[in-house]
Parts: C-alpha cells; structure tokens; sequence
C-alpha cells in the first residue's frame, strides 16, 4: 500500500567517504528497484542535490562496487546546504526529478541535513558511515571495521621495524570525535599504551612502565594516540625519547586508512543496513538512523539519535532534554552509562595486556 507512494527514491554520501558505503549504495538500489521503486544517485553529497547533480541508477549500475572502498557517489561537505536558499533548492530539485524519499549515509552532520529535508516534505532515512565509529546510537559504523584492520595492518609493519632497531613507535590515528580506532587498534596489536581523549592518560606511568620493560630486555615498544588528543602524539614521541633514552619515531596514518577495500563486516554492515532503510521508507517511516545493536538492525529517530549523541560526548545544550518524556530520558543515560562502561573496560584490557 505505502509502496504505491514511492515512485522513485534518492541515495547521497556525504561528509567523510568509509570503506563500505559502496555495499550500502548497492543494497540500497537494489533493494528498491525490487520493490518496483526506481533510485536516483544523488552526486556529491547535498551538494549535487542543490546542484541538480543526479541521476538514474539501474540494477547494473552498482555492478562490481561493494569490493571498493570510497564512494561511487562522490562526497562532499555543503555548508551552503545549510541555509534556507540551498534547502529551496534542494527541495526544488527533488520535486524536478521526482525524488520521494531519501536514503542519506554519513555521519552527524549528514543526520541533520536528513532531518531538515524530512522536516521540509522530503522524508529520509539515514545511515551510519564513517570511519571514526563515533555515532553513539549504533555499536558500529559503515567503514569503522575496515578502517582498524588497515591501521593494524600498517601497525604491525611498524613493529618489524621497532624490533629491528630496538625502537618505540607512537602512532596517531584517525577519530577526530572518538577513540575507538585507537582503542581497537591498541588491543589488536599489543600496544604499550594508548591515548585517547575520553580517558585521562598517565604519561607519568607509561614512562615508567617503557622504562622498566627496557631494562628487561623487551626492544620494541608502540603506543598508539587518538588524533582527538590533538598535538599530543608529537609531543609524546619527543617526551618518550627524552625521559626514557629509547629512540623513538612517529607515524600519522591520516586519510590512508580511509581508503581500501572493505572488510565482510563493512560489506555486510552496509548490505544489511542498506535494505532495512528502503523497507522502512517504504513503509512511510521517516527521520530515522539505522544501526547495528547487539548484532540486530535497529532504527533510531534521528533526534533523539542527536541527543543521545550528545549526552554520550558531554555536549548536551539547554532545553536538549525537554521534549523527551522522563523515561526516555532515564533510558536514554542508561544507554550512555552501559556504552561507556563497555568502552572502559576495553580501556582497561588494553592496559592490563599492555606490559
Ligand atoms: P558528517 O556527516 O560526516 O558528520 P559533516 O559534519 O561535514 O560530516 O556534514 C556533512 C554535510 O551535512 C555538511 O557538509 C552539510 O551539507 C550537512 N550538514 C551538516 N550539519 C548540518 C546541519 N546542522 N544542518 C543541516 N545540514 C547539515
Ligand atoms: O571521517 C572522519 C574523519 O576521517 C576524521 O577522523 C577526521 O578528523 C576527518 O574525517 C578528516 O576530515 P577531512 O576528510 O575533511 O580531512
């Protein structure tokens, strides 16, 4: 019944590109075209919708793109998007080339961007992607896993080196907002110590511990550091050379990790989350953010998605809390104190099988 109204739907990336996009796109056309619903790829993000940027996928058009990382559909960041002559045209747009409904993958920046449309007639549901992982309401992200195989990948290579030379690497990683590439990749590859914005680091006693593990005997040493600690990682290598004699190097992976091909879990992330959007936007729900909990896909309303966002980081502003009933509320702090304390354990275990 609801599908009758769906004539033709519209898919977009926007803000930074993460390995697995491709496989959302792929899903997210096919899983309308078999529907009978036809797709449009909107080009560049919210740029190319102000810009008329779009055009008709087929079945054939998403052929040998879930193995790629990037985005076949461009991306890009739209502040004119954001004032109300770039939304008249957007709208405009989508009424020119009968766009219904849209699927918008990214990250908070794009949640909002997908709320105005709904708010404006142009119902969206929207996508966790980036590499950062740093959407509370999902466990994980489209190109967060991808992105942490890289880096372990590259971290590894840097060991042979350190074990080589009798070194100490200190790497910084990507996540501007969130520690979890860091974190994961601290575990993954038996890092010495890691800095990540949420948890205070010690340097005192990662000083001490690389000290103590030098005198007996053990040669290589990495610590991995957030690019949230913005500055530190410089810092650190230069104070880890001085107060300890070690030689010691840096290394800031940056955008490099962001490209590649994507892992099964990103492939599958993005096939899964892909789907579900188009059947819940065909059944007329809207302002939505799907995510992975536990294994399951779930759907969030994307405000209260922002919010909850927002009172993991600490950032919750006046009045944030008012439209929400008490419960939802209690619910909603429940939530941030589980995750956070799912984290710190993490935080933890790194710390324990770190000397
Ligand atoms: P991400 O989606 O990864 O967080 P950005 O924050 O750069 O990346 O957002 C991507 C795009 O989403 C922006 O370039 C802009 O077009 C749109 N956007 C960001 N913030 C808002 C907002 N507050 N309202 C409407 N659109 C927004
Ligand atoms: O996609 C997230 C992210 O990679 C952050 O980790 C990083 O701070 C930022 O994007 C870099 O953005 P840009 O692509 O604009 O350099």
């Amino acid at each position: 019944m609801a599908m009758k109204e769906f004539k033709r739907i519209g898919i977009l990336t926007s803000g930074g590109d993460a390995p697995g996009m491709n496989a959302a796109i792929r899903s997210v056309v096919r899983t309308a075209i078999s529907r009978g619903v036809e797709c449009m790829g909107i080009y560049r993000g919210y740029r190319g919708l102000i810009e008329g940027d779009i055009k008709l996928l087929d079945m054939r058009s998403v052929s040998n793109i879930i193995n790629h990382g990037g985005t076949v559909l461009y991306s890009d960041r739209c502040p004119e998007f954001k004032t109300e002559e770039g939304m008249r045209e957007a709208i405009a747009n989508c009424r020119r080339f009968g766009i219904d409904g849209i699927v918008a993958i990214g990250g908070d920046g794009t949640f909002r961007g997908a709320t105005d449309l709904t708010e404006h007639g142009i119902p969206c549901v929207a996508l966790p992607g980036t590499i950062d992982n740093d959407i509370t309401s999902t466990d994980y992200s489209i190109g967060f896993d991808t992105a942490v195989n890289t880096t372990i990948e590259m971290v590894d290579r840097l060991r042979d080196t350190c074990e080589s030379h009798a070194r100490c690497n200190v790497v910084e990683v990507m996540g501007r907002d969130a520690g979890d590439i860091a974190l994961e990749t601290a575990i993954a590859v038996g890092a010495s110590a890691v800095a990540i914005k949420e948890i205070p680091f010690d340097e005192a006693a990662v000083l001490e511990d690389l000290r103590i593990s030098r005198e007996k005997g053990k040669r290589n040493f990495i610590i991995v550091v957030s690019e949230g600690v913005p500055g530190y990682a410089e810092q650190l290598t230069k104070t880890v050379e001085e107060k300890t004699g070690i030689e010691t190097r840096f290394a800031r992976f940056a955008h490099v990790v962001r490209g590649g091909s994507p892992t099964l879990r990103d492939r599958m992330l993005g096939s899964r989350v892909g789907a579900y959007a188009v059947e819940r936007l065909l059944e007329g729900m809207s302002n939505l953010v799907i995510c992975e909990r536990k294994g399951e896909i779930v759907s969030m309303d994307i405000g209260e998605a922002l919010i909850l966002d927002r009172m993991y980081k600490d950032k919750l502003k006046d009045g944030d809390l008012e439209k929400f009933a008490p419960e939802t509320v209690a619910n909603m702090r429940d939530f941030c104190k589980q995750k956070f304390d799912a984290f710190k354990k993490l935080y933890d275990l790194a710390y324990e099988i770190s000397r």
